[in-house]
């Protein structure tokens, strides 16, 4: 069974998709954690990021690998601790330049493929339901208002100590989107036969009840 959930940047995609994958006793595979450490791996490494063919040599070494936390999941880069780096703005701001290179998009779309051929499996990102995993039995396209999101995304990085103020978000939420929808290769897109939910006045369990109720069995 896969479930893709695709969406724009802070439309609630990564809470809902974990809570769905624990309920249904899924793995859960967050793509955008992918392409966020690619870009720390590029950024650690001084690389240009418009470099595709130096970021490519690296990124064919390159271990990513999900872990079990406490509070969570961890994400380990070659076995270093990327958790927290992932999350921090400067990673946020470039990850769109990186992920619009078309090997690197191939490189970790395989990977996502991989991952989903071994497990039942809810993923989320942006290119899931049109192109990793075109045959997903349930596709799911999130959806909230700029002001939701960049409110939304104050909270969790608030409690990450990241203190940008809710209306730099929105412009840097809104840029990301922008990129992320008009770029070549597997651009930001609701798949035909996804279903919409725009999560701007409803509740997480709400969310969650209505995705289940799209799997087969669980409606
Ligand atoms: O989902 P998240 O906001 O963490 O994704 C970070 C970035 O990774 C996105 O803005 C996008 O540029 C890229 N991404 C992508 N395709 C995916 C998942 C994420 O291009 N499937």
């Amino acid at each position: 069974m896969q479930i893709a959930i695709d969406g724009p940047a802070g439309s609630g995609k990564s809470t809902i998709a974990k809570l769905v994958a624990h309920k249904l006793g899924y793995i859960y595979c967050d793509t955008g954690a992918m392409y966020r450490t690619v870009t720390v791996m590029a950024l650690r490494l001084g690389i240009d990021l418009g470099d595709e063919a130096a970021i490519m040599d690296q990124l064919k070494q390159l271990d990513i690998r999900f872990v079990p936390s406490a509070d969570g999941q961890k994400v380990l880069m070659n076995g270093t601790d990327v958790t927290l780096a992932i999350r921090q703005p400067e990673t946020t701001n470039n990850v769109s330049q990186v992920s619009a290179l078309p090997k690197v998009r191939e490189d970790l779309v395989q990977r996502q493929r991989d991952i989903a051929a071994q497990n039942d499996i809810v993923m989320d990102g942006r290119d899931i339901g049109t192109t990793v995993l075109p045959n997903a039995e349930v596709k799911v396209f999130m959806i909230a208002s700029v002001e939701a999101r960049a409110i939304r995304r104050h909270k969790e990085n608030v409690e990450k100590g990241i203190m940008t103020p809710i209306a730099k978000l929105e412009e840097e939420i809104a840029e990301r989107d922008r990129k992320d929808s008009t770029r070549a290769v597997s651009p930001l897109r609701k798949a035909e036969d996804a279903v919409e939910i725009d999560s701007t006045k409803m509740t997480i369990d709400e969310e969650v009840a209505e995705i289940i109720a799209l799997v087969p069995k669980h409606s």
